[in-house]
């Protein structure tokens, strides 16, 4: 069996999840791609017969990227699964993870949610803190997201020898009206470009390396000046934190994430390449 994990991760807390996944159905047989989102690409999956579709949850739901970029892929009626990660309240995040794919897939086997709060520095523990352990993937999730796997296998299997009306709604997210509001008043354009889409560059550490521009940023917010500045579309950022997590100097301030540290994951898990 084939299986395409696509995900969107700004700081590597979904890729990471998405890895453990994939490592659960490698452990069953299956092979497995992952594919994170980002502007720009496109996935051909007409030969897949199983999707893992997942991402953060933003202010309550995912990012508006994410739904655009899944609105424009065919998942060929095939079967799927949702799974997102969040600080503990992903809102309606499966929901509408649910809701876009379904449009071009088949029956929906399931939803995982993983809580970890990976991005977000300014309200969150310091690296070194005790503390700071418990807004992690734990072990714990790192086994459930592989056990996962199995579980879906299984369900798809039930699926294949009993299509039912009841299967088919055996597993469905329900929205929140009020999440839905909240969400529709911070996650627009002008309120990233007020809050989390604001960034600025200490040019005394900067080396104009360009990692943050051509390999991190999902949204296209980052470009190359002339100069060999990077540049903030602040609009068009969805706020991910990636670009300063990543940057190898430190030289991203970020309005809601300053404390910020080094981090693990997304160099694990999304600058592998
Ligand atoms: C702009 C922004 C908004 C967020 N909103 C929520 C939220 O509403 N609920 C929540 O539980 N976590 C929220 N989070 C936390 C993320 O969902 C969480 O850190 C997630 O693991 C990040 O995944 P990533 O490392 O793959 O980017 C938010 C993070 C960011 C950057
Ligand atoms: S990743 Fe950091 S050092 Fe490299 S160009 Fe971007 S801001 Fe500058
Ligand atoms: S500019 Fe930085 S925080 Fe904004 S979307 Fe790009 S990588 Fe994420």
């Amino acid at each position: 069996m084939n299986v395409a994990i696509l995900y969107f991760s700004g700081t590597g807390g979904t890729a990471k999840v998405a890895s453990d996944l994939a490592a659960g159905f490698h452990a069953e047989g299956c092979q497995v791609e992952l594919f994170r989102l980002k502007r720009g690409l496109q996935f051909d999956l007409s030969n897949f017969d199983l999707f893992a579709v997942g991402s953060p949850a933003y202010s309550f739901r995912i990012p508006r990227l994410v739904s655009r970029l899944l609105r424009r892929l065919n998942f060929h009626q095939k079967p799927f699964f949702v799974f997102c990660t969040s600080g503990g309240m992903p809102g309606n995040a499966l929901w509408n993870l649910y809701w876009v794919v379904k449009r071009t897939a088949g029956v929906c086997l399931g939803g995982l949610s993983i809580f970890a709060m990976t991005n977000l520095r300014s309200w969150m523990p310091k690296e070194g803190d005790s503390a700071a352990s418990l807004w992690r993937i734990t072990d714990h999730d790192t086994r459930i997201a592989r056990a996962t796997g199995k579980v879906i296998l299984e369900r798809l299997q039930q699926w294949q020898t009993a299509p039912s009306k009841k299967l088919r709604n055996n597993w469905k997210p329900t929205p929140s009206l009020w999440t839905i509001l909240w969400s529709a008043l911070f996650t627009w354009r002008w309120m990233m470009a007020a809050t989390a889409g604001i960034k600025r560059i200490d040019k005394n550490r900067c080396n104009k390396c360009s990692l943050c521009a051509t390999t991190i940023c999902p949204s296209g917010a980052i470009s190359i000046s002339d100069d060999g500045w990077p540049k903030f579309n602040e609009c068009k950022c969805v706020g991910c934190n990636g670009c300063l997590n990543l940057c190898p100097q430190d030289a991203i301030w970020s309005f809601i994430s300053r404390h910020h540290q080094q981090y693990d994951l997304y160099k694990q898990f999304i600058l592998k390449k």
